[in-house]
C-alpha cells in the first residue's frame, strides 16, 4: 500500500474515533485544505457528467428544461444543480445529503467560477442558507427515506449510490416507486470501483473484492464507506422496487486494468459473478417510475 493511502486511512481511523461532531469538523477542515481552492477543477470534472446526463435524456427524447429535480448526495458544493439550472434550464433542484458539507465560501467560489468560465452571473441571496440562489433547496443531514419528497420529475445522483447502505438503497427506490408520479425518471451515475485505487495507483480497481464483508467493514470508516455492490446487485434492487430499466451502460476494463484484476484473489462472496459483472465500471442507469 502506498504511503499516501496509508496516511489517508490512518487519518480517517483517528477521526472516526472522535465524537461525530468533532470528527466531521476536522474532516471538513482537511477537505477544505485539500480541495478548498480547487473549485475550478471541481466544476471541470462535473462538466462531463452534465454532458452525460444530457445525452442520457436526449436518447429518450427528453431534456432538463422546466423539470423539478431531486438530487441524492449534494456533496461539497451545488455544482450539478448549477449546471442543471443555468445550462439545462431546469425549474428547481432539491438536493439531499445524509451529511452537511456545503459552506458559504464554496457557494461564493462556485459563483465566481460560473462567471469566469461561462459568463453566467449568479446573484447570491444573502437571506438564504449558504446564500444559495433561489430554486436550489439544500436538505443536509437528511435521509431521503424518512423525508417528504418535494415535487419531482427527475431524480439524479452522481457518485453517491456506491456510498449508500444496501438496505437504504432498497428502501429509497421503493419510496420513489410509491411517492413519485408515474413516468418520473431516475438517472444514476455510479462509480462501483475501489476508490482506494485512485490514491494508490498500484492497487487494482477491484482490490476490495478480496475481503469478506466483515474484513471490509473493519477496514473502512463513515468517511470512506463503500458498499462494494456489483452491477447485478444494483439491477436487482431496481427490479425489486418495480422500476422500469430504460437504459444501462458501463465501462469494461482495458488490458492493464484487467491484468491487475486477474491478480486479485476474489473472495468467495463474489465468485458467483462473471468477470464482466465484477469489473463493470462507471455504471450509468436510467429508470422510469
Ligand atoms: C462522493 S460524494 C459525491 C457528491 C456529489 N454528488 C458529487 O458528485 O461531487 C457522496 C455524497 O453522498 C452523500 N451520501 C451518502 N449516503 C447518502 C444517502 N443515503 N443519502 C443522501 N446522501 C448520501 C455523502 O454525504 C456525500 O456528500
Amino acid at each position: 500500500m502506498s504511503l499516501k493511502l496509508k496516511l489517508k486511512e490512518g487519518l480517517f481511523r483517528i477521526l472516526n474515533l472522535l465524537p461525530e461532531k468533532q470528527g466531521f469538523y476536522f474532516y471538513h477542515k482537511i477537505q477544505d485544505v485539500v480541495n478548498g481552492e480547487n473549485m475550478l477543477q471541481r466544476v471541470k470534472t462535473n462538466e462531463p457528467s452534465f454532458g452525460l446526463l444530457q445525452r442520457l435524456l436526449q436518447e429518450k427524447g427528453l431534456s432538463l428544461k422546466g423539470k423539478n429535480i431531486l438530487e441524492i448526495g449534494s456533496g461539497w458544493a451545488p455544482v450539478m444543480p448549477y449546471f442543471m439550472l443555468f445550462h439545462g434550464k431546469a425549474k428547481s433542484v432539491s438536493t439531499f445529503d445524509l451529511n452537511r458539507h456545503f459552506s458559504k465560501k464554496a457557494v461564493y467560489r462556485l459563483n465566481e467560477v460560473f462567471f469566469s468560465e461561462y459568463g453566467i452571473r449568479i446573484t447570491p441571496e444573502p437571506k438564504r442558507a449558504y446564500h444559495l440562489p433561489k430554486n436550489i433547496e439544500y436538505y443536509p443531514n437528511t435521509n431521503l427515506i424518512a423525508a417528504d419528497l418535494p415535487e419531482t420529475d427527475l431524480v439524479f445522483s452522481r457518485f453517491v449510490l456506491e456510498h449508500v447502505k444496501p438496505e437504504d438503497l432498497r428502501l429509497m427506490h421503493k419510496k420513489f416507486k410509491r411517492d413519485l408520479k408515474p413516468g418520473s425518471l431516475i438517472v444514476h451515475l455510479i462509480s462501483p470501483s475501489d476508490h482506494r485505487a485512485y490514491v494508490d495507483k498500484n492497487l487494482s480497481l477491484q482490490d476490495f473484492l478480496q475481503y469478506s464483508e466483515a474484513e471490509w467493514q473493519k477496514k473502512q470508516t463513515k468517511f470512506d464507506y463503500h458498499n462494494r455492490l456489483r452491477l447485478p446487485q444494483y439491477l436487482a434492487i431496481f427490479k425489486a422496487a418495480d422500476l422500469e430499466l430504460l437504459h444501462v451502460e458501463y465501462d469494461q476494463p482495458g488490458e492493464d486494468i484487467y491484468k491487475k484484476f486477474r491478480a486479485v484473489k476474489i473472495h468467495e462472496d463474489f465468485k458467483h459473478f462473471t468477470d464482466e459483472e465484477l469489473t463493470a465500471g462507471s455504471i450509468n442507469v436510467v429508470l422510469r417510475v
